[in-house]
């Protein structure tokens, strides 16, 4: 067996915090592997503790880092993301690259416990507010280059424009008008931190992984099975769905260094819908601060 350091194929992400959350499987998975064997100090964060012990252990085994941490949090509960924030900026120093990257879709409108729509919270208040917390940390990353934000957004945010009177979907709802929305508000909250941030050695960025064989399909309900069972023989295995992700998150490429809060596909910017306008972003963020605020403390 070889030794742990030669195992590390390379070493040049030594010194780094990555957090990943939803990294349990699929393109975050492949993405916290590639962090991992370059030698990255990695946190995990995912809702099982069976998966993510597993994903871990899987982890350390194949690149010999041992410097993987694992946290538990339930993405669709804001008490839980708030208390997951305050247990890293007490155990941790700096972060220098947070990876939003929890995502998934809901067959049937589901209200949870703290009032919110289930898709609406999981897939971007849980983020927004995590990110918003971990700012210290990540103005704090002592290395010379920028800290960096990642969102995972998708292509279908260009299916389902906001309206800002039923942010929630009480009147309309089907699993994908919500999954595209959420994804929107992935690559327009990317967009406004960049904006609002501007003084922070912080670079935010958001993409599109393509459409990827992972377990997502099979998560959504029916419709979405069936768009996976469709489009199954297409779809891209997680190392290329992964890697506009991590070349954000890694790259000494000027234009990842220079995302600007812009969105990207196959390591590109990409063309944003329409509607992905800057009042829909500076609106969102007025809307999404005031949801998030009792939670932010
Ligand atoms: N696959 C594609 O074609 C595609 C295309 C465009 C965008 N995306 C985006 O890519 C990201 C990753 O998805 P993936 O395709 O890699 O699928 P995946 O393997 O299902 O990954 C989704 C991750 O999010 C976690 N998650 C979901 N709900 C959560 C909650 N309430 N609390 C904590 N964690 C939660 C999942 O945990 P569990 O394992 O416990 O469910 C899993 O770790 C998502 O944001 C998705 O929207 C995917």
């Amino acid at each position: 067996m070889k030794r742990k350091d030669q195992r590390i194929s390379e070493n040049d992400l030594l010194g780094k915090t990555y957090l990943v959350t939803g990294g349990n499987s699929g393109i975050g998975y492949e993405a916290i592997r590639n962090f991992a064997s370059r030698g990255a100090r990695v946190i995990l964060v995912c809702r099982s503790k069976e998966k993510g012990r597993e994903a871990l252990e899987n982890i350390k085994l194949e690149t010999g880092n041992d410097s993987l941490f694992l946290y538990i949090a339930d993405f669709s509960s804001l008490i839980s993301v708030n208390r997951f924030a305050k247990k890293i900026s007490k155990d941790f120093s700096k972060i220098d690259v947070l990876c939003n990257n929890v995502g998934g879709a809901n067959a049937i409108r589901m209200v949870t416990g703290e009032g919110f729509e289930m898709t609406f919270v999981t897939n971007h208040l849980s983020g927004f507010l995590l990110t918003k917390m971990l700012l210290p940390l990540l103005s704090i990353s002592t290395n010379e280059e920028p800290a960096r934000v990642i969102f995972t957004s998708s292509y279908g945010h260009a299916h389902s424009p906001l309206n800002f009177d039923d942010l929630e979907l009480r009147n309309g709802y089907s699993s994908l008008r919500a999954y595209g929305r959420s994804k929107l508000m992935n690559l327009l909250t990317a967009r406004e931190f960049s904006l609002r941030c501007q003084r922070e050695n912080i670079v935010f960025s958001s993409f599109h992984p393509g459409a990827v064989r992972t377990p997502i399909w099979s998560k959504g309900g029916s419709a979405s099975r069936f768009i996976g069972f469709v489009l199954f023989p297409f779809l891209i295995n997680v190392k290329r769905g992964s890697d506009t992700f991590i070349w954000l998150a890694s790259s000494q490429d000027q234009r990842a260094l220079e995302a600007d809060g812009q969105y990207f596909f196959k390591r590109k910017r990409a063309r944003v819908a329409t509607h992905a306008t800057t009042a829909a972003s500076s609106k969102l963020w007025d809307l999404t601060e005031k949801l998030v605020e009792p939670f932010a403390e």
